[in-house]
């Protein structure tokens, strides 16, 4: 029996060898690690990591090895997993809709920090959690364009609602801070400037010094155009400094699709080419290409034999279906693929880490890919 390798040295080294017939999701940990360092390095603050983004344990337990010492956790399940891999680092309860039962399993796990965005889930928590402590920050929303869509609509209080509950939270006891989220793929250092701003006008006009300021996540992961993360860390810099002057409360930033999407690369096998160049492959909207309606294709592919020898991605525009037997499960945009892509051959797509496994589905059989390390992604 020959013995595999459990990291393996690039896709194309594991593709060749293992001529897998299923969609593989390549992971490289080193990719995670440098990420990890980037924000450390480049954030004025506690960088976090938002589990929801991927939950796979190789990602917590990479990030954890990274220096993260908090995650923003959504559910009593992502703090279990979160726990399996940790048994002290800081949970963030940043969901701020919850059952009773939930706020239970939060306080048991020892949650120090929580979100809210209205009185009625201040009360939910109120009575169940100890102010020892313990952070509760209130979410701002404010209708800002600049993300792939907006957070808002969900979540958040406006500012005058945000000037009572900051009242209300620092009245019973509890750390009393703000958070918001600019919505996701933003790129724009300027949405984190303005919500910096209005924070600043919500902790005065509610006579509150803020003791944290989330900043939520949001920032971009490369999808064709890389992002300048630096900038962005200076701006939210600078408006810390101007707007909060001597009294600025600690940073807190909780990313999710940054910190995790050029970590992975999924690999993609050709079904079918039908005769006016359509293209099936081996997994799609219900796997690993779940968000592509949401936020549109990824289009850093690269094509391959199914000798695993590379193909020119120069060629015509082609529709894309995934294997399920559902017509929405369609690529929303045209991909440039190469004319004599066959049968067999290999799509893969890179910056693939975030809101894919976390989100893929079981639908007719298909979208579980296998995970494969790597030492690196690319040759
Ligand atoms: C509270 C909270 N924090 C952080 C994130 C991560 O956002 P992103 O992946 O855009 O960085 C999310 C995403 O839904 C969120 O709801």
């Amino acid at each position: 029996m020959s013995r595999q390798p459990s990291i393996w040295t690039t896709v194309t080294s594991h593709l060749k060898a293992a001529n897998p017939t299923g969609p593989v999701m390549y992971f490289a940990p080193a990719v995670l690690q440098a990420t990890a360092r980037r924000f450390i390095d480049g954030f004025d603050g506690l960088v976090t990591y938002a589990v929801k983004a991927n939950d796979t344990k190789v990602v917590l337990e990479n990030l954890v090895a990274s220096g993260l010492s908090a995650f923003d956790v959504a559910s009593p399940v992502e703090m279990r997993e979160l726990r399996a891999v940790s048994p002290d680092v800081a949970l963030h309860y940043n969901n701020p809709v919850r059952t009773p039962e939930e706020i239970a399993v939060a306080v048991e796990m020892g949650v120090v920090s929580y979100s809210i965005d209205s009185m009625r889930e201040f009360e939910k928590l109120r009575a169940q959690v100890p102010t020892d402590g313990v952070e509760i920050s209130v979410r701002l929303c404010l209708p800002v364009e600049g993300a792939a869509y907006h957070f808002g609509e969900k979540f958040g209080a406006d500012p005058e609602e945000a000037v009572a509950l900051l009242k209300a939270v620092n009245a019973a006891g509890y750390i009393t801070s703000m958070t918001f989220h600019p919505g996701t793929q933003c790129a724009d250092p300027k949405v984190w400037m303005h919500y910096i701003e209005v924070c600043a006008d919500v902790a005065k006009a509610a006579n509150v010094t803020l003791a944290r300021l989330n900043v939520g996540g949001g920032y971009a992961s490369n999808r064709g155009v890389a992002p300048d993360l630096e900038a962005i860390f200076a701006g939210i810099k600078s408006a810390k400094q101007a707007y909060f002057g001597d009294n600025a409360p600690t940073l807190v930033c909780e990313p999710g699709r940054a910190m995790v999407a050029e970590a992975f690369t999924l690999a993609t096998r050709v079904k079918a080419v039908r005769q006016d160049g359509t293209v099936f492959l081996n997994d799609g909207i219900y796997g690993g290409l779940a968000e592509a309606h949401q936020i549109g294709t990824v289009d850093r592919v690269r094509c391959l034999q199914s000798d695993a020898s590379e193909l020119a991605c120069d060629g015509r525009p082609r529709v894309i279906y995934g294997p399920t037997c559902d017509s929405i499960d369609r690529l929303p945009d045209p991909l440039a693929l190469p004319e004599g892509l066959d049968e067999g051959d290999y799509v893969l797509f890179d910056g693939m880490g975030a809101y894919s496994i976390a989100m893929g589905t079981r639908f007719n059989g298909y979208g579980k890919a296998d995970l494969v390390t790597v030492q690196r992604l690319t040759a």
